[in-house]
């Protein structure tokens, strides 16, 4: 764990009572995946975590340099080869005020063994829920705000599933922890990078294999019977990679998976050569 400038226990109780991550959840974070020792599109997370904090007008409080010194001295002391890396940065610490305070900004991080799916998800792929989308209207913000996403997700496990798809107007948005394609007549659909989905950096690096591989794809969005009448889908993340899904509510799709299984080998490919 990493906290206040300093390396430290990932069990020691660092965060004083006026932090604002957890009085105010004001602040930003980013979750990256280490493979063979290296964290993948390294770049592109910490591109995304200076937008999420410039977005709240946070400075973050290191250089791009330092913040990936602090990474990589972070996995070599983890020792680990594949881990999860959480990093978020808050406003920092002030008396609770709704104001923005003057204080310098706080990074935090943690480093772990990564959590993985079993190989059987990915195999028959998991069930997940529609759930009406009642989160803000920023969420390209990848803010420390969960609450609608966690109450979703745990919405989806009491039922038996997987992951919850969010619905918003009567269109997909996204998952409650990841981004969702479908795959009709050959063709792959995902809902367009506005500001209501995040958008994922395993989002961009699979539609950028989907088109090398030359795969249609269209940014469209996605209505409930277009997800339901699917030939595949698929939610993606930093932790899943591609997962292919089974079953949407009651619907079951079918399980082959041409599609998927082509874009899961250009996927590793991609991973392979970072
Ligand atoms: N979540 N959409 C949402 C709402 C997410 O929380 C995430 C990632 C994604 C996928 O983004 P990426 O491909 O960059 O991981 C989409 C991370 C894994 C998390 O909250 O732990």
């Amino acid at each position: 764990g990493y906290y206040d400038g300093q390396f430290r226990d990932i069990n020691e109780k660092v965060i004083p009572i006026d932090e604002r991550g957890h009085q105010f959840g004001d602040g930003v974070y980013e979750f990256i995946r280490v493979y063979k020792g290296t964290p993948l599109a390294l770049s592109q997370h910490l591109d995304r975590l200076e937008r999420s904090a410039k977005a709240l007008l946070i400075e973050l409080p290191f250089s791009r340099t330092d913040l990936e010194k602090i990474i990589e001295e972070g996995i070599q002391k983890s020792t680990l080869e594949e881990a999860d890396i959480y990093m978020q940065v808050t406003r920092g610490i002030s008396p609770r005020n709704h104001l923005f305070p003057d204080t310098k900004a706080e990074l935090s991080m943690t480093i772990r063994h990564p959590r993985q799916m079993p190989d059987e998800a990915y195999e028959k792929g998991i069930s997940t829920l529609l759930l009406e989308d009642e989160r803000w209207a920023n969420c390209y913000i990848k803010s420390l705000n969960l609450l609608p996403n966690i109450l979703a997700k745990q919405a989806a496990a009491s039922k038996g599933c997987k992951e919850a798809i969010l619905v918003k107007d009567g269109y997909i948005t996204e998952g409650s922890s990841s981004n969702v394609f479908v795959i009709k007549d050959q063709i792959l659909y995902t809902t367009p990078a506005t500001k209501q989905i995040l958008c994922g950096i395993t989002r961009t690096n699979v539609l950028a294999c989907a088109k090398e591989e030359g795969i249609q794809v269209r940014e469209q969005h996605m209505t409930i019977d277009f997800i339901k009448q699917a030939d595949e889908a698929f939610v993606t993340s930093t932790s899943i990679g591609i997962l292919p899904i089974a079953r949407i509510d009651e619907q079951h799709l079918s399980s082959t998976r041409p599609i998927i299984d082509k874009l899961t080998n250009a996927y590793q490919i991609f991973r392979e050569q970072q």
